[in-house]
């Protein structure tokens, strides 16, 4: 990320009712900017408060000027280790709240944006409540019942004095209300603001799944060859045709279905007995192996111990000669990542190194683990975001495939 000038670094501020999708949207946000190789931290106010939810002597918790002083002792201390972005998680949204945060951060030199998550939807606000009582470590320990009394209370609490943003407050600011419904954006300085309001602006909030799954066996598999555009080997023949009954019965309810595949011979052919809109993305092409396109990694060790050795010390960063990195696919698929999130329900059909990325973005993974995923050939994968974590569930598929998946 490059130097914000005359800054120490950016401070992304939530602020919002609890249970309101705001932890959901700083999560993925986070997710997002770390899996662009840019370094960041998500805060959560919550865990400065020390609130012991389970006493019956429980108040709702406030935050003080010096509580969020605190905060940005530890923001600042991140970034002068290098960090670039903080994302901070308020549960209060009032005019007091904000002016000592915007003053905390003017004495640091940290810029800051805010983004208030506005949420009127009472279902999904009454799921949410059950997901934080349920996963959230401040109230997982407490009865299910008890936990959600609280969490009401202090919704309840914080509502009383709950102020808006509003274009009068000399801010940076993006307020999204009801999953974006409307969205209201002021004051943007430079580019990173401007990307986190499209990103946020494009994010579902509301729960949804994605499938993913990798063509079926090619003949440059059975072969051991990298790269090339072969199409389907017997046994990946065998996993197209049954593709059809296993989606629906996986992809259950999923009318809207949107089938992704990459250009290549293998993922359209894969993709061709089912029976749902499909669209074509250059951009999930596999990873370009340059000069050692249609080589089997033997022979690359053999004839090129060198760059074999290269790719073993760093396969993130390493770049085939002539061709690409896992670094510079993270790239290529960041407008797959924002389309995707914009999506309904979407299965994609690509290839071992672009699914492990996607895969990783998903779940958190850090940038060294993307080229080490496991993703076998064969299987469907079923990827649910939530509050805290992405659901997964895999469905594997009867044909049996050669395996592709290298150690470190
Ligand atoms: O082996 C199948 C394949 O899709 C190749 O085309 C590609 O080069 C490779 O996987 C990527 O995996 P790795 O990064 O582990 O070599």
């Amino acid at each position: 990320m490059e130097h914000i000038e005359g800054y120490i670094g950016l401070c992304v501020c939530f602020l919002g009712l609890p249970a309101s999708g705001k932890t959901f949207s700083a999560g993925k946000l986070s997710r997002y900017f770390s899996w662009m190789s840019v370094k960041t931290e998500v805060y959560s106010s919550e865990t400065y408060l020390e609130t012991e939810y389970e006493n019956s002597d429980f108040t709702v918790p406030r935050h003080t000027v010096e509580q969020v002083n605190l905060i940005f002792n530890d923001l600042e201390a991140f970034y002068k280790n290098g960090g670039h972005v903080t994302i901070l998680d308020f549960n209060e949204c009032h005019k007091e709240l904000r002016r000592s945060i915007v003053n905390a951060a003017e004495k640091r030199n940290i810029l800051i944006m805010f983004v208030e998550i506005v949420c009127t939807d009472q279902k999904f606000i009454e799921e949410n409540i059950t997901d934080i009582c349920t996963n959230s470590p401040s109230y997982k320990h407490i009865p299910l019942d008890v936990a959600k009394e609280k969490l009401r209370e202090v919704i309840k609490s914080y509502r009383q004095d709950y102020a808006p943003l509003t274009e009068a407050e000399d801010c940076t600011f993006v307020r999204i209300i009801d999953f974006c419904n409307e969205v209201i954006v002021h004051n943007i300085k430079n580019y990173w603001q401007s990307r986190i309001v499209y990103y946020l602006s494009n994010l579902r909030i509301k729960r949804r799944s994605i499938w993913l799954s990798r063509h079926g066996e090619s003949e440059f598999n059975v072969q051991g060859r990298i790269g090339g555009n072969s199409g389907l080997s017997t046994q990946g023949e065998k996993y197209a045709s049954l593709l059809p009954e296993y989606v629906s019965k996986f992809v259950i309810g999923s009318k809207g279905l949107t089938v992704w595949t990459s250009s290549m011979k293998r993922t359209i052919q894969t993709a061709s007995h089912l029976d749902y809109q499909k669209l074509e993305w250059k951009a999930l092409d596999e990873l370009d192996a340059g000069i050692f396109d249609g080589f089997t990694y033997d022979y690359i060790e053999e004839k090129y111990p060198h760059e074999a050795q290269k790719r073993s010390y760093d396969k993130f960063h390493y770049r085939y000669r002539g061709g690409e990195s896992y670094m510079d696919v993270v790239r290529r698929l960041e407008p797959i990542i924002m389309e995707l999130e914009r999506q309904g329900d979407v299965f994609i059909i690509c290839h071992q190194a672009i699914l492990r990325c996607i895969y990783g973005y998903y779940h958190n993974f850090s940038l060294e683990e993307l080229p080490f995923l496991n993703v076998p050939l064969h299987t469907i994968l079923k990827l649910t975001p939530t509050t805290f974590e992405t659901l997964e569930e895999r469905l594997s598929i009867p044909v049996s495939a050669v395996s592709t998946q290298r150690g470190k």
